[in-house]
C-alpha cells in the first residue's frame, strides 16, 4: 500500500464516525483532503466547520454543508491530520499552518480524532514546532522567543506571521507551558495527549492516548 492508501484508510475509518445531525470540524491537509472525498461518498447529513479557507474551499466543492462556532459553540467531532505523533499521544500540528484554528476547533469537540498514516509516528516530538505570532511587536517577540525561524509565507487568515520554533522539544508539556508564557505567541503547534480522543494510523488498530483509555 502507498503512504496515499494509509491516509485514505485512517480518513476513511474518521468518516465512518460522522453520523445524521452532527457538527464536525475538518482539519487541515492532505490526509483531510481524503477525508472530505469520503465524507462526500457517504453523504451524513452532517454539518462542518472549517479550519482554513483551502478546507473551506474543498468540502464547499464537494457539496459539503458549511456552518460556523458562531452558529454553534461546540462540536460533536473534530478530524484532523497531524505532523508527529509521539507515543504518549502528544501531537505536533502545523505545518499547513492552520494550528490556531486547528486548536479552537479541536478544543471545541467533544471527540478529536487524528488521522495519520506510519511517516508520522515519531519516537520523540523534534522540531520544527510551528507558531502563531501576533504581527504587532514581532521583532520583539523575536528577540525573546528563539530560536524561531520566520515562514516565507503569506499571514494567517487571522493575521498572524507563521514560524518554526527550532529548539530541542524536551518535554512537550514543559515546552507547551513556556511557549504560552511568551507574549505574542498567539498559539503553538503541540497538542496534548488530554485533547486527543482517538488516533488512526493507517489500517492498524485504533490508539486511544494514555489519558483517554489504553491502546486497543
Ligand atoms: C495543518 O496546519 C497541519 O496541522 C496538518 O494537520 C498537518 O500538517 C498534516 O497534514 P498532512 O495530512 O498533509 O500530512
Amino acid at each position: 500500500m502507498t503512504r496515499e492508501d494509509h491516509q485514505r484508510a485512517a480518513a476513511r475509518r474518521a468518516a465512518a464516525l460522522v453520523d445524521d445531525g452532527m457538527r464536525v470540524g475538518l482539519g487541515t491537509g492532505s490526509t483531510v483532503a481524503f477525508l472530505i472525498e469520503e465524507l462526500a461518498a457517504r453523504r451524513p447529513a452532517a454539518s462542518y466547520v472549517a479550519t482554513s479557507p483551502r478546507t473551506e474551499a474543498t468540502a464547499r466543492s464537494y457539496g459539503l454543508s458549511l456552518t460556523t462556532l458562531e452558529d454553534g459553540p461546540t462540536l460533536d467531532l473534530a478530524i484532523d491530520g497531524a505532523d508527529q505523533v509521539a507515543p504518549d499521544g502528544w501531537l505536533v500540528k502545523g505545518k499547513g499552518g492552520a494550528l490556531t484554528r486547528e486548536k479552537i476547533v479541536a478544543s471545541a469537540s467533544a471527540r478529536f480524532v487524528v488521522i495519520v498514516d506510519e511517516t508520522k509516528l515519531v519516537d520523540a516530538l523534534r522540531p520544527p514546532v510551528p507558531v502563531e505570532l501576533l504581527a504587532f511587536g514581532l521583532a520583539a517577540t523575536l528577540s525573546r522567543v528563539a530560536p524561531l525561524r520566520l515562514r516565507d509565507a503569506p499571514r494567517t487568515p487571522d493575521d498572524g506571521v507563521l514560524a518554526d520554533y527550532l529548539g530541542e522539544v524536551g518535554s512537550p508539556g514543559a515546552l507547551a507551558r513556556w511557549l504560552e508564557g511568551c507574549a505574542g505567541v498567539v498559539e503553538h503547534g503541540l497538542f496534548a495527549p488530554t485533547l486527543v480522543h482517538t488516533i488512526y494510523v493507517g489500517a492498524r488498530d485504533a490508539i486511544h492516548p494514555p489519558s483517554t483509555g489504553d491502546v486497543v
